[in-house]
This record gives C-alpha cells, structure tokens and sequence, in this order.
C-alpha cells in the first residue's frame, strides 16, 4: 500500500506470536473489576506482559526513528493507553540514554465498530486539518489492527498532507483472512482472529476499565449488545 511500503522491513523485529489455540490464562488467576464476572472468556495478554512489549516497542522505535523529531498521532479510542505506556517508555528512554527523541503528540478518532462487527463506514474525528504534518515523521499509533481496512484508509488520509514518513505502531494485529497489506512497521502482538477488550479496547463502549486483553464472553456479548 502507498509510499508508505518503501519503509516497511527497513529493520524486521521479531514478533509476538499468539497461537490460535493458546487457550488463554484463567480469569481466577488475575485481578479484574467486579462488574465484568461472567463477562469474558480468558486473559490472552496479561496488563504486565503488555508493559514489558511495550518497553521493548519503545526502544525499536528509538532505534529506527531516533534520528528525527516525531509527531505521534493516537489514534483514539482504542489507542489512548497502548499510546500513553509507548510515549512514556520513550520518554523514559530519551532520559537515560543518549538518544532522545522530541515528541508532539496529536489525537485523532476514528470509528468503525458496531458489536464486534466493522462497519463500512469510517469516521475520522479531529483529521480535518492535519497540515502540520508536511515534511514531519509521523509516528502512527494503533491499539489493534483487523482487517487493516481502517488503518489503509488512515494511511491515505494523512498521506494527503505529505509527511517525511510515515510509520505505524499497533499493539495488537489479528491473524485474518483477507487481510490487506497493511501491517504496522511496530506489533506489539500478533494474536488470533477472535474479539479482544481490555487495555482501552472496546465492545460498544463497555471494557476500557480493565486492564488485561480478555477474549469477552458469548453472553458478555450478549449483554452489551446494541
Ligand atoms: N476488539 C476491540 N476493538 C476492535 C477489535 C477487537 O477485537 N477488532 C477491531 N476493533
Ligand atoms: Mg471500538
């Protein structure tokens, strides 16, 4: 997909590869909020292995982009914690080491869920004048990618306000069929096709309060349903 694919495999980190048949960690081992009980299956990435990948996320990235100043663009909802953790890692990085980034940080929105199904229609909140892009790195952060569709059609809009570069974080890439070329340069994990909340992800609205990526529930699906 577009310019953007020069940059892609410029350095090839290792991934994070979640099996389809991980059954996941038992809920019972874990802390997390009351109102949820019954409303999802398993952990499938713990809050603290999140924090660790994270660290190790943001030093990819400082040995990438660490050269140039960087804007990161959150891509909210779903991204607002992955984005906070991965900028406070490199902040903690550009203390403590002689590489150091300077970061602006912008917020975009985008909605395309209903359920746990993609909708055709994509709204971008907050995109309208993106112009102080041209000639900066953009950094990209994504809490999860599916299909890629949003993240291309992402990627075309901000094009259009010609970048230096483009690269894309994303904490969580979903093993799909048809899935477009679109991958993150930065996953954090690589996990299995199935519907993950937790760590800002939602369903309707509803998860963002917990910590961990759980796989919700038939019947957490049921109750919050719209
Ligand atoms: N969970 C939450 N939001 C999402 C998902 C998911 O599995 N896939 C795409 N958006
Ligand atoms: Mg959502």
């Amino acid at each position: 997909c577009f310019s953007h694919e020069i940059h892609l495999c410029s350095l090839i980190f290792p991934h994070f590869h979640i099996n389809d048949e991980w059954p996941g960690y038992s809920l019972d081992l874990f802390s997390y909020p009351a109102h949820y009980s019954g409303d999802l299956d398993c952990v499938i990435v713990p809050h603290g292995v999140i924090m660790d990948r994270t660290e190790r996320l943001a030093r990819n990235i400082m040995d990438d982009l660490g050269d140039h100043d960087i804007v990161v663009l959150c891509v909210l909802k779903g991204g607002y914690q992955f984005c906070a953790d991965l900028v406070d890692r490199i902040k903690v990085l550009s203390c403590n080491s002689n590489q150091t980034i300077p970061m602006r940080v912008h917020f975009i929105r985008l909605k395309s869920y209903l359920n746990d199904q993609s909708t055709e229609d994509l709204h971008i909140v907050g995109a309208d004048d993106l112009s102080f892009l041209a000639g900066k790195n953009v950094l990209i952060v994504e809490g999860i990618v599916g299909t890629g569709k949003t993240m291309e059609t992402l990627l075309k809009h901000v094009e259009a306000f010609r970048p230096k570069m483009i690269k894309v974080a994303g904490l969580l890439v979903k093993r799909v069929q048809n899935r477009s070329t679109c991958v993150p340069d930065f996953v954090g994990f690589e996990i299995p096709n199935r519907f993950v909340v937790g760590y800002a992800l939602d369903y309707n609205e509803y998860f963002r309060d917990l910590n961990h990526i759980c796989v919700i529930s038939e019947s957490g699906k049921k109750k919050y349903k719209i």
